[in-house]
């Protein structure tokens, strides 16, 4: 299998700006963004995010909401934390210099067998095998390997075998290029299995099962949240807070906001919440909510109405204290970091 990858890797990959690299900042910063993120989209926020910190001293010195704006519209936030923390810890306790093993790497706080193993393959030449969901479904694959990839206990499983395969001389590419085998070739839905090298040692093909494999159990039913956003103004500015709690969108910004178990808010709910908050309105306003913006996330899916209203007076300091709300101007709101339907709502209302 390592021959067949090698030969094929050179003749088919792309060209990425980390496949340029060595330096293991650069590398985890690659990793952590294409967890979750595919290629495209993930280029320009790696290129934006090493011009605003070239180093890991500079990451771990930035105040976390510029980590995250620079992260909005990623996704999958709780990775720009850790990974801020990560840098923070790589400084304070590793002089700023990366560790350069994979036993080493994992004892940092955030990173995983997956990160752990690309680091010290791409910048260090060591030869242990990297996991994704491109490199199970390849090992599935050409070996038959029938484990659900969905259970946790599968990966003792696949990194065996992986370890078996990647050769000591040439880990990196052996890695880059399982994973580009896996992205471009062996795809999850149609892959190119006509034109593949490995046809003929390919378990999955020689028995007729390559739509079957990898087996992989259904993710549990995701829940659905009603979300209903009082986008209260005051003369120029809009009262945002911070998101604490623990939940979705830590550390990120939105506004006052009630969640409800169906998809509306009842005239008489809306005006509990309002005189709940301290709100002034003019009561000649119509009180009309948005549309609904629908927003996936991984495990949950959200319906989410703004409801906009003008204030005569600021709201209370209990209301401000109590919930962490706070007047933005429209410049400051920008820079805030901000759910990407946050975002969209405020460029396109604000
Ligand atoms: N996905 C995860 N890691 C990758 C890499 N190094 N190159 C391309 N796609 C990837």
């Amino acid at each position: 299998m390592a021959s067949a990858l090698l030969a094929w890797y050179p003749r088919h990959q792309r060209d990425l700006p980390w496949r340029h690299t060595r330096d293991p900042y650069a590398i985890w910063l690659s990793e952590v963004i294409l967890q979750q993120t595919r290629v495209a989209q993930g280029l320009p926020y790696y290129n934006t995010f090493l011009v605003a910190y070239p180093t890991v001293q500079d990451l771990a010195a930035a105040p976390e909401a510029e980590v995250l704006r620079y992260w909005q519209g990623l996704g999958y936030y709780s990775r720009a934390r850790n990974m801020h923390r990560t840098a923070q810890q790589v400084v304070s306790e590793y002089a700023g210099k990366f560790p350069s093993t994979y036993t080493e790497l994992l004892k940092l706080r955030g990173i995983g067998p997956y990160t752990a193993a690309a680091i010290a393959s791409f910048a260090f030449d060591e030869a242990v095998a990297v996991l994704d969901g491109n490199v199970y479904r390849v090992l599935a694959r050409i070996f038959g390997l029938h484990s659900d990839i969905a259970a946790p206990s599968s990966r003792k499983e696949f990194q065996a075998v992986a370890d078996q395969h990647i050769p000591t001389s040439t880990p990196a590419d052996f890695n880059q290029a399982i994973m580009e085998f896996g992205a471009i070739q062996c795809t999850p839905v149609k892959p190119d299995c006509l034109f593949c090298p490995m046809q003929h040692q390919c378990w999955a093909f020689q028995h007729g099962q390559v739509a079957l494999l990898p087996v992989k159990s259904k993710a549990k039913a995701s829940r659905t949240r009603y979300f209903h956003y009082f986008v209260l103004r005051h003369g120029e500015q809009t009262y945002l807070r911070e998101r604490r709690e623990k939940d979705i969108w830590q550390g990120l910004y939105d506004f006052a906001l009630a969640e409800t178990t169906v998809p509306e808010l009842p005239p008489a709910e809306l005006a509990r919440h309002l005189e709940a908050l301290g709100a002034t309105l003019d009561t000649s306003q119509a009180a009309e909510p948005s549309a609904a913006y629908k927003h996936v996330l991984s495990h949950q899916k959200l319906e989410v109405r703004f409801h906009s209203l003008e204030l005569m007076q600021p709201l209370p300091a209990t209301t401000l204290r109590d919930l962490g709300l706070r007047l933005y101007s429209t410049q400051e709101i920008d820079a805030l970091p901000k759910p990407k339907l946050i975002a969209n709502y405020c460029d396109q209302n604000l």
